[in-house]
């Protein structure tokens, strides 16, 4: 069916920004991910990979065992919902349709706009260029996550997984970066989502 066609038999749904399996899976993921930061925060202070580390009172589990279990039992959490996102994303086209294609120029072009407050969100329904590059590549950070934490986690038994990702001490490292996009997208994230509230809006009743 067209778009056209689609538009006359239900003209209200026309309308809607983000349907109701983006939505739920949107705010399920933001609880999961949550989670998943503040265990693996608290998990890395058992051990830093670097010379710092995270005060207890922001991290989740309060000791190394009880972080890995908020850990485990999240990453469930994350990981079905994630796969239900990307597998109906890459079905209904949605991905093709809001994602893609990603431009230099238009990255450029849009970056500019925004960093001089020109940058217009009149149609919610379409992203900005730049938009695109942190979705997509929040996307891949999150796919990445996983792999290297499954890498992490069962070392013996995903041994071809680890040794692809340079080992268990790369992996390690690769699991780091992951998360430190993740917290670098979020960051930008959040503040833009309350700069622009009608795009909160959209995302919590769909329009
Ligand atoms: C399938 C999903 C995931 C699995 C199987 C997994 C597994 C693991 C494992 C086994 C560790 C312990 C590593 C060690 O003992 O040093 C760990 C640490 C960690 N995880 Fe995850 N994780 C997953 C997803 C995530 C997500 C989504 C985040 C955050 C966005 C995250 C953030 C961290 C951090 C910050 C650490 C501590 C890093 C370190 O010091 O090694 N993980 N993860
Ligand atoms: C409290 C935390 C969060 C808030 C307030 C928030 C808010 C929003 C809003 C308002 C939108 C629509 C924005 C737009 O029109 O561009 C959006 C979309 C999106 N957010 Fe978040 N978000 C949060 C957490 C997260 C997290 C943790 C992730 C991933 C790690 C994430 C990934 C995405 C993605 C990929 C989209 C595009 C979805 C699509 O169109 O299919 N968000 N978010």
């Amino acid at each position: 069916m067209t778009a056209e066609a689609t538009a006359t038999v239900a003209p209200p749904a026309s309308r809607t920004i983000h349907p109701g399996w983006v939505r739920v899976t949107h705010w399920v993921n933001a609880v999961a991910i949550v989670v998943m930061i503040g265990s693996g925060w608290e998990i890395y202070t058992a051990s830093p990979l670097f010379p710092f580390s995270f005060s207890r009172t922001i991290t989740i589990g309060g000791w190394l065992a009880g972080a890995l279990l908020w850990h485990f039992a999240a990453m469930w959490l994350f990981v079905v919902n994630g796969l239900v996102y990307v597998v109906l994303g890459i079905l209904t086209g949605r991905f093709r349709r809001k994602l893609l294609p990603i431009r230099l120029g238009e990255i450029a072009a849009d970056m500019r706009a925004a960093l001089t407050g020109r940058l217009a969100h009149d149609d919610l329904a379409v992203y900005n260029a730049v938009q695109k590059l942190l979705y997509l590549g929040v996307i891949i950070a999150g796919v990445i996550i996983v792999l290297s934490g499954l890498a992490i986690w069962k070392p013996v038994q995903l041994q071809e997984l680890t040794a692809v990702l340079g080992g268990y001490e790369a992996a390690r490292y690769v699991h780091f970066f992951a998360m430190a996009a993740i917290v670098g997208f979020l960051l930008i994230h959040v503040v833009m989502a309350f700069v622009v509230p009608k795009s909160l809006r959209a995302m919590i009743i769909g329009r």
